[in-house]
This record gives C-alpha cells, structure tokens and sequence, in this order.
C-alpha cells in the first residue's frame, strides 16, 4: 500500500465512506469486525487563508468539533487555511461520513506537511475522530484509511498495522474482495454513534454481558471466514444472526426493521449497519436481484445505494499538471 506524499499547497484529499458487514459495537471492545470501504466519497481542499475557514467561511469553524480535532493534532504549524469540503455519504447514516472527513483532511495536512507513511495515517484519522466524538474504535478509521475489505481484532496473516487507543489496541488486517454488490440503504432516521455506543456497553456491562460479547465475536469470527471463503449463502446467514445480536443489544429501531422485511423477498441476508438506532442497513442481494432489491427499499422510503468495495482508501486527489 502507498504512503501518503508530500505536496505545497492547495491539496486536495478523498477518502470513502464504509459499511460494516460484521460486529459493529462489539469490535468497541476488543471483538472482531469486518467493513468494506464504499465508492462514496468526501473530498477536501485545503488552501492558503487570511484565518482559518471552513467552506470559505470564518463563521462556525471553532463549532466544528472533526475539524477542530484536525486542526489539534494534525496542524501543529496553525497557519490559517481554508478548508473546503465536498461529500456524496450521507450524515449520520452509519455509512462512515465522519471517518472520511477525518481521513480526508488527515491526508490532506499530513501532506502539506511533508508526507506520512499509511499506518500512521491510520493512527492519525483515528485520533482524530476519537478527540471529537470521545468513545468508538477505529475500525471506521482504518477502513477507510486502507480501502477494500478489512478485519480488526481477527487473526490471519500480519496485520496492516496496529492502532492504539490508550487502554486497548486493535490489530487490523485485509480481507480479500469476493466481488459481490451491495446495497445499503438510508433510513433517514438520524441518530448518534457516540450515545448509541454508551448504551451497548451499558448493556454489556450486565451479567450476561461477556456471554453477548462472545456470541457477537463467535457470529463474526464466523462471517469473516465465510466472506475470505466467497460463501454468499452462509454469509448472509450469519448477517442475520448478527441482526438478532444488534435486536438483543438495542439497536435496531422500527424504521430498520421495517427496512430489513422490505428487504427480505429480494435478499438473501441483511443487518443494520453502523451504530443502530436509525441509520442504514445493509443487504447482500440474491444473485441477479439488485435492481428489484434497490426497489423494494426505495418504495419503503429509503434511500438505497448499490456499494463497490473502494479499493484505494484515504489517497491525494492530483490535479493534472
Ligand atoms: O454508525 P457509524 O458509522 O458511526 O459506525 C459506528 C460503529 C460502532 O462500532 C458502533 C462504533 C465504533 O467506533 O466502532
């Protein structure tokens, strides 16, 4: 995987969103995940400034608890910029638009600052977005930092790197790409990861709650295999146990049920994906089925998305010279 090069500015950066396939909250504390990098992306510029703004405007950056953040630990040199972004992932849709706002403008700083190599970028995003949003793993970070398919806290070959979150570390590796299509679809119910991730771990502190984390890691550990195995049909299984896990720990909501049983006739597997409590799910399509999966979603209100695997991650965006 590339390193991240330098350049003066103006610099232009994207990373893309993500969708997390398996063990979503549980990988908070210390289970297995497994995302895929989406083909949505946020894209920024970051340029010279007279004070530092955001989208041409001076108004409103210190509100901007990401940019802050950025600002905080990526921009030590505090020279004004002006910080112009452009974003297709939706906002709070479980779909990763923090992660790549963090990313993006990491890769963009780190740049103009002389380069970074792609682990440290991937520590880097992720401290950024713990600072602002206070809880969470960086499994949003590193996914979208590393593009394609990738596991944290599972075992396989060396990882990719190693992120440290203070009291705990997760290991994150590559999953290879078995080619299939997603769909995703919004719900347009707003929600917030932060508070959804105090409730699990509220719930997991109970007494049945280290029984819940295993049967989470069991239900991924299991998916992992079956995706790096390309075995749809026992995948979308496993999504559906995962989706009665998430059931259990309170996160999904009626609109995403709703959603899921839209869903159902033209899919073979399907979960919430992100925090819950609103957001989006994700579907793995019976072969052949995506336009009448799309659909079916789209006529139960939401908004669906047939996903690719961003193979790139977090990369600079070359103007032609
Ligand atoms: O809904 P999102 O895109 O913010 O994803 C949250 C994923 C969690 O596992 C619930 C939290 C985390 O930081 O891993």
């Amino acid at each position: 995987m590339t390193d991240v090069p330098g350049r003066t500015l103006p610099v232009s950066a994207r990373a893309p969103g993500k969708c997390i396939l398996f063990g979503e909250h549980a990988v908070v504390h210390g289970a297995p995940e497994l995302a895929l990098a989406i083909d949505l992306t946020t894209q920024v510029v970051v340029q010279g400034s007279d004070v530092r703004r955001l989208n041409g405007h001076a108004e409103g950056v210190d509100d901007h608890g990401y940019l802050g953040a950025a600002f905080a630990r990526a921009w030590p040199t505090g020279a004004p910029v002006d910080v112009r972004v452009v974003s297709r992932i939706p906002r709070s849709a479980g779909l990763g638009s923090s992660a790549a706002f963090c990313a993006a403008v990491a890769t963009a700083f780190s740049s103009a600052r002389g380069g970074i190599a792609r682990p440290d970028l991937a520590q880097l995003a992720f401290d950024i977005e713990r600072g602002a949003q206070g809880v969470g793993s960086p499994g949003d970070t590193s996914v979208v930092v590393a593009g394609g398919y990738v596991t944290l806290n599972a075992p396989g070959d060396p990882p990719l790197w190693t992120i440290d979150g203070g009291d705990r570390r997760w290991e994150v590796r590559r999953v290879e790409d078995p080619g299939w299509v997603w769909v995703v679809a919004h719900s347009g119910v707003p929600r917030s990861t932060a508070d959804a991730v105090r409730a699990v771990t509220a719930r997991l502190a109970a007494p049945d709650g280290p029984d819940l984390l295993a049967r989470f890691a069991d239900v991924a550990t299991q998916g992992i295999r079956a995706v790096a195995a390309g075995d749809r049909a026992r995948t979308a299984e496993l999504l559906e146990a995962n989706q009665t896990l998430l059931r259990e720990v309170g996160v999904s909501h009626p609109r995403l049920e709703a959603l899921l049983d839209a869903a159902r006739p033209a899919a073979m597997g399907a979960k919430l994906t992100g925090a819950g409590r609103g957001g989006s799910i994700v579907a793995l399509a019976r072969p052949g089925q995506e336009t009448d999966l799309v659909r079916r979603l789209a006529r139960a209100g939401a908004l669906p998305f047939v996903v690719r695997p961003n193979p790139n991650g977090a990369e600079l965006v070359e103007s032609p010279s």
